[in-house]
């Protein structure tokens, strides 16, 4: 099915149509990382938190209820997407339902926090669930390259949205539970306004390697160099969400460890992975260098790619046979979502035969490090619309030697 087509749907897969048409008629509202400081600073204000999110949580939610109402109807009517939907639709009306409530009752906050705690559990599994869909829409139809196109505009609206849904959800609910976190009582919520960016790429170095030896009884050793341009002889710090960076540098080491052990079976030692932490005026960049036999160029892309992922099925396949180091392909392209949700970005370099090195760009200032937040609107819409066209570029003839030859 073309997404063409798409437009010619009527009606939605949404029980409450109803709410999704009022929330989503409201832009999402990005914060700052300050913000985010601010909610849970010394007079944290549990009451503003909750009017806030009341409306937020059900604006963000219904953006992206309308983008998941044009996808094709076949993958919608796959049971996986059934049960995502239903889940949208739970948590959007359970949120609605605070809209009437008093902010000054007490247990009206109360209960709220209980309403997020559970949609957080609610929505645990979306990623596979979703990645279920898509793999047996893929094997079902065939998918050409603009459906491909759109759906990866899609899931990476849809995962974005996830993530900035679960960081309010959870910077709510840890700094208005009444605990300071024992490990960590500096942390507001999940934001470590001091975070030691070189010991996050250690941990993530450490549980990566110890996959490593598991799995190949070797694994490459990490050599970490970090350059502080604002003051030489301090290590590098930032405001950031710690389990964000960690999430990426772990992906990163994984796919680091297995392209270096893989490509050096036969030998002895193994390249050590280099990693540099640079801070300067504008950006935090983190670079990771492995000797793992690189990728073609041809290839980078769809590294990125959520339909060319070789996932088996995730939810209900049996995983135990997959790669520990490995998983079905998503490491990448979440990385990248989780280092653009603060207006960062993840890139790959890589030189075929030798290696490849990734590149996390972060702000370096928190009053830079603004939420990205997809907005459904009509330039979104368009995405949806536009179908098959020719290529404005040459292709190269298939083979070359025979051109302008008389045969
Ligand atoms: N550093 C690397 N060197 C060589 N190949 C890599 C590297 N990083 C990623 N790749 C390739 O990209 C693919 C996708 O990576 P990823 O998104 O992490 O998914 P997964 O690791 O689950 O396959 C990997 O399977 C691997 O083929
Ligand atoms: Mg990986």
């Amino acid at each position: 099915m073309k997404f063409a087509q798409f437009l010619m749907k009527n009606g939605s897969v949404f029980g409450s149509p109803k709410q999704v048409e009022r929330f989503s008629k409201f832009c999402p509202s990005p914060l700052s990382m300050k913000q985010f400081l601010d909610f849970g600073s010394a007079n944290a204000c549990e009451k503003t938190s909750f009017v806030f999110l009341r409306q937020e949580l059900p604006v963000r939610l219904a953006n992206i209820m309308k983008e998941i109402d044009f996808l094709p109807d076949k993958l919608l009517s796959t049971p996986s997407l059934k049960l995502l939907t239903s889940w949208y639709s739970q948590s959007l009306s359970e949120l609605v339902e605070f809209l009437e409530k008093d902010p000054d009752n007490r247990d009206v906050l109360t209960g709220f926090t209980q309403t997020l705690v559970n949609i957080r559990n609610r929505h645990n599994n979306v990623v596979p669930t979703m990645a279920q869909g898509v793999v047996e829409y893929k094997e079902a139809f065939c998918v050409d390259s603009v459906v491909n196109q759109h759906v990866q505009y899609f899931l990476d609206r849809f995962y974005m949205s996830r993530i900035s849904i679960r960081m309010l959800i959870n910077q709510h609910t840890l700094i208005f539970d009444g605990s300071v976190n024992p490990a960590h009582p500096k942390h507001i919520g999940g934001i470590d306004p001091s975070c030691d960016v070189v010991s996050v790429v250690r941990d993530a170095y450490e549980t990566s390697q110890m996959l490593c030896e598991q799995y190949y009884l070797t694994s490459p050793e990490v050599e970490v160099t970090q350059v502080n341009s604002k003051s030489a002889e301090l290590p590098v710090h930032m405001v950031y969400v710690p389990s964000h960076l960690y999430h990426m540098l772990f992906e990163l080491f994984k796919n680091a460890m297995r392209a270096t052990v893989e490509t050096h079976e036969a030998s002895l030692t193994l390249p050590p992975v280099k990693v540099r932490v640079s801070l300067g005026s504008e950006d935090l960049t983190i670079k990771m260098s492995d000797r793992g036999g690189g990728v073609p160029l041809r290839k980078i892309e769809r590294l990125f790619s959520y339909m060319y992922s070789t996932a088996p099925s995730p939810v209900h396949g049996d995983n135990s046979r997959n790669a520990p180091l490995a998983g079905f392909g998503y490491g990448l392209p979440i990385s990248r979502l989780y280092a653009k949700y603060f207006q960062g970005d993840l890139q790959l370099y890589s030189m075929e035969g030798y290696g490849t090195s990734a590149v996390i760009y972060l702000k370096a200032l928190s009053s830079e490090s603004v939420e990205r937040l997809p907005v459904f609107n009509k330039s979104a819409l368009r995405h949806y619309q536009t179908s098959t066209e020719a290529d404005d570029w040459s292709m190269p003839s298939k083979d070359p030697r025979r051109m302008g030859k008389q045969e």
